[in-house]
């Protein structure tokens, strides 16, 4: 893989200053986004004045865990321009989010907030490896999601050629990448795997593309993916992270030198970590839930977010800006199977070490008795589908997952193409547990 290392006249000022210029920034940001907020939004002034704090009590930025937490519900309930903080006639674009689990979360940007969220995409994706002048593949959706149109202005932002594909009609994704011989591509990582199957059924070699950096995101990956796409396509393959309610894509970003997990863009967005469970900070270093308050944002400012993702705070490496772990999970997907906690990532990691088997899968939560039992769906690859070598391989993923993540799971390994192609992203598991 090439190196792509910005030169350091590349960066931006702020992304090398010093630890006390970016926090005094984000002092001064932070007293104005929620006095910002207070004033504009009667949700806020309303959770505020319910918890006895006021926007004068901010004096520090440790001040901050006096406030009150946004969460989903807090959106949907003000569904769907009650959070916006400035007059509908000021808000050029809108977002939601899909709202498989009852009302979509509807999100306001201004025109700044828009021109914001364009150079935060563009530093991203120059961290990512990406220059002015490169091609660019975006196979995010385009459309209520911000994945399409948060890269593709973003892309257009730093200068480059932007070939905005959006998801879907995989075929034509491979011949498009073929055609245009894009630099760079930002896609889902699942829908990575599925343009890779698409490379497989045409006979091309996926490593001969023009394809050199993949920027990914909208769903938890692992290390062992990275490895697996990087190898499949010749690739460096870079982590990006947001959150509609937040802004979108481009909140936090790998650098394609180190790889060492996500840079907060902490100009723009202030990050906390509490424990889920009480709601209380904890050091940096420790694993607990991210929490996001907005520095900047005029349309949608938002307090104390609470993501539902679980990492950790690091110190700066490749920029000053504080880094977070790679996803493990979100809240909302650990199951716990006889007591122990485990998470899709974990199972995906297993997984990738088993040589018969696809980087594809799916898990199925079922009720037996009183027990919560899992099933994990995967699938043989090409050369090793016979059914003595899918048996095999199943138990062999059984006993990585018993020694290593500590629970007994059922594997079925299918025939090639057997699970579930994700378009966008992917659903890892499905629970058929009865409703309590
Ligand atoms: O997924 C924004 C996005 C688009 C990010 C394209 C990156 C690339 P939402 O649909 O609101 O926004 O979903 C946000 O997706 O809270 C995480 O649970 C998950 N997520 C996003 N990026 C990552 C990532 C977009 N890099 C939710 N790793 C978030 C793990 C991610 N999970």
């Amino acid at each position: 893989m090439i190196d792509l290392s910005p030169k350091a006249s590349d960066l931006e000022p702020i992304e090398t200053a010093s630890r006390d210029e970016i926090s005094s920034l984000q002092l001064k940001r932070m007293k104005w986004s929620v006095e910002h907020a207070y004033m504009n939004v009667p949700f806020y002034q309303k959770n505020f004045d319910d918890a006895g704090v006021h926007p004068d009590d901010l004096k520090t930025l440790a001040d901050l865990a006096k406030f009150p937490f946004t969460v989903k519900k807090d959106l949907r309930e003000n569904y769907p321009f009650g959070m916006f903080a400035v007059p509908r006639e000021n808000i050029s674009r809108i977002h939601a989010s899909s709202g498989t689990t009852g009302q979509p979360t509807v999100v306001g940007y201004t025109k700044n907030d828009i021109k914001t969220w364009s150079r935060l995409v563009a530093r991203s994706i120059r961290a990512s490896g990406g220059r002015a002048g490169d091609k660019i593949h975006i196979a995010y959706g385009y459309g209520l999601f911000t994945g399409g149109l948060g890269a593709h202005y973003g892309a257009e932002e730093l200068g480059c050629t932007v070939i905005p594909v959006s998801g879907g009609m995989t075929d034509r994704q491979v011949r498009l990448i073929e055609d245009f011989t894009p630099d760079i591509i930002m896609v889902t990582p699942s829908y990575m795997l599925s343009i890779l199957d698409g490379y497989k059924k045409t006979g091309l070699d996926p490593r001969a593309s023009s394809l050199k950096v993949g920027i990914f995101g909208a769903e938890p990956w692992t290390n062992s993916m990275r490895e697996e796409i990087e190898q499949a396509f010749d690739m460096h393959a870079v982590d990006i992270y947001g959150l509609s309610e937040v802004m979108g894509p481009g909140v936090a970003n790998e650098c394609v030198e180190t790889k060492d997990g996500l840079h907060i863009w902490e100009d723009h967005f202030y990050p906390e970590i509490i424990d889920p469970k009480t709601g209380d900070p904890v050091a940096d270093g420790e694993q607990g839930e991210l929490v996001f308050t907005t520095l900047t944002k005029e349309g949608l400012p938002i307090i104390r977010y609470r993501t539902r993702d679980l990492t950790r705070l690091l110190p700066g490496t490749a920029r000053s800006m504080r880094r977070m772990e790679k996803i493990t999970g979100r809240t909302d997907d650990m199951m716990i199977i006889r007591g122990v906690n485990v998470f899709p990532t974990q199972i995906e990691e297993q997984l990738l070490r088993c040589g018969g088997l696809a980087p594809h899968y799916q898990i199925e939560i079922r009720r037996e008795g009183r027990m919560d039992t899992l099933l994990i769906k995967v699938e043989a690859n090409h050369d090793a589908s016979s059914t003595d070598a899918r048996l095999a391989s199943a138990r062999e993923l059984e006993k990585h997952i018993k020694d290593n993540v500590g629970i007994s799971a059922r594997v079925d390994t299918g025939e090639p193409n057997s699970v579930e192609r994700s378009q966008g992203k992917a659903k890892r598991v499905v629970d058929l547990r009865p409703a309590e």
